[in-house]
């Protein structure tokens, strides 16, 4: 008779000796001799494998021989506690089914250490490792945690389009999105493509945020949040930046930008502790992968053990600090003085690379930092403009190894002056009355902000590559699988 199957996380926490159980997964490896095999198998609910004890004589040897690591299996077996050290359970097969073989000498993982660089090239098969199983585990935690908080907060969860007719971002980088010929497009008579005749009737390309119509939204049912793909098609070829990532975006009425920067704190310091109470077991195998990869650094470029990182960003309020205070401390800093950083800060109204974010995280302040007001020439139009003419009401924060994890800002609720602010930045507005009309119609103070996702899982995970923490990865001239 065949079993109830039982996921391995659930079966390591059973204490039902004897019973008898079936599990299923794949194996990792196998080791023992003529007389006793040990069978290490893992189903992906943990990080944990369930130890097998195969009696040899038991079991037909072609049967044994296809055991081989990347194999699926299925055992039936009863449970014991075990005798060694490590886990306190074990599985003592009784009956082994070979579900499907992977071919030793041609199956790509060996039962050692790989590189993160060969596994991005496997990318289809990285899940079956220890640390890609654990990231993604994260991340399926993380996107329920960011559900969670809103939904206890009376957020509603709003579909913002992924194809879209606007650059909400002002910044140009995006894809386009077209059924025209690219071999014979259809022309207007000075020779530009006419778009007219194209699937929309109009130019369309993959949004690059969601704000403009979650601020509809935030308008109209109080507060909102997106979560959804984000396309850039900024050539970017760095550690933080994707192609295709994921953003959330809150909007929400009547909230001012101390209101905005409290909320995004909170959602923070509530996913870290969502990790930290849901996510150990992974977060100490990526915490030990990190360490053991240190090991070769100098003390000083070490950085906090994963755990102990967390737990302080969670425990310490996040510094709030002015874009002009903070140029004050970047143009009178050492790396500054000694021309080490790349781009010198000479005056205000420069726009801040990650060098002198990181430096004011990682070396001022050692806590994230949330900057605001910023100059209104290095910013998207929609921000709310302040008394002073020159700033916006703008919020980065700032984040120990990442850089800009958030950014977002209070918004211009005023029509005249953000028609005016359109103008000056050759933003449509003839185009955009469908997004103008909130400030013609009952608008009122709002605000709102985006969180990168993928920056947000390499804080939680310290992984050191955006291109680890999506399961598959879009960026320049990688569009595999
Ligand atoms: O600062 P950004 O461009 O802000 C916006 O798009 C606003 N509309 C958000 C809002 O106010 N609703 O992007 C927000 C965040 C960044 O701080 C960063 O974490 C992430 O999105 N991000 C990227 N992540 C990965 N790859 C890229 N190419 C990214 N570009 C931005
Ligand atoms: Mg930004």
């Amino acid at each position: 008779m065949e079993q109830k199957r039982i996921k391995i996380k659930d079966l390591l926490l059973s204490k039902e000796f004897g019973s008898e159980v079936n599990v299923k997964g794949w194996v990792r490896t196998k080791r023992g001799n003529k007389q006793i095999n040990f069978v290490a198998l893992n189903d992906g609910s943990t990080i944990q494998n369930l130890q097998i004890v195969v009696d040899v004589p038991n079991f037909n040897e072609d049967l044994l021989k296809k055991i081989t690591t990347g194999a699926a299996i299925s055992i039936d077996g009863e449970i014991m506690e075990s005798q060694g050290s490590g886990q306190s359970v074990e599985l003592k097969a009784t009956h082994i089914d070979v579900l499907g073989v992977a071919d030793p000498d041609k199956y790509p993982l060996q039962p050692k250490k790989h590189s993160l660089e060969f596994l991005r090239e496997k990318a289809h098969l990285r899940f079956r490792t220890n640390t890609f199983s654990a990231v993604f585990r994260i991340r399926h935690a993380m996107a329920y945690a960011v559900h969670e908080f809103f939904n206890k907060k009376g957020f509603y969860y709003m579909h913002t389009p992924l194809i879209t007719g606007s650059d909400a971002e002002g910044a140009g980088e995006m894809f386009r999105v077209s059924t025209l010929d690219p071999k014979n497009p259809p022309l207007n008579e000075d020779g530009s493509i006419n778009y007219k005749e194209d699937f929309f009737g109009k130019e369309t390309n993959l949004t690059v945020s969601g704000q403009l119509e979650g601020e509809l939204g935030a308008m109209a049912l109080g507060e909102i949040y997106t979560f959804g793909p984000t396309f850039r098609a900024e050539n970017s070829n760095t550690t933080r930046h994707l192609a295709e990532f994921w953003m959330i975006e809150p909007e929400m009425a009547f909230y001012d930008i101390t209101d905005n920067m409290d909320l995004a704190e909170e959602f923070l310091k509530y996913m870290i502790k969502y990790a930290l109470d849901n996510c150990m077991d992974d977060l100490k195998f990526l915490s030990q992968r990190l360490q053991e990869e240190e090991k070769g650094k100098k003390a000083e470029d070490r950085s906090m053990e994963l755990i102990e990182k967390l737990k302080f960003v969670l425990e310490n309020d996040f510094v709030r600090l002015t874009y002009t205070e903070a140029i004050e401390i970047l143009r009178n800093s050492k790396p500054n003085k000694k021309k080490k950083f790349q781009y010198l800060i000479n005056e205000w109204g420069a726009d801040l690379q990650s060098e002198h974010e990181r430096y004011l995280v990682e070396k001022k302040f050692e806590k994230p930092v949330i900057l605001i007001d910023y100059p209104k020439d290095i910013k998207a139009f929609y921000m709310k403009q302040n008394e002073d003419g020159k700033t916006v009401a703008a919020m980065d924060i700032l984040f120990p190894g990442i850089g800009e994890i958030i950014g977002g800002s209070q918004r211009e609720e005023d029509l005249d002056k953000l028609l005016t602010r359109m103008k000056e930045m050759n933003v449509p507005a003839d185009e955009m009355d469908w997004y103008l009309d909130t400030r013609r119609f009952g608008s009122a103070t709002h605000s709102g902000f985006g969180l990168g996702f993928e920056r947000m899982m390499l804080f939680v995970t310290g992984m050191g590559n955006i291109r680890d923490v999506i399961p598959f990865p879009r960026a320049p001239k990688n569009a595999e699988f």
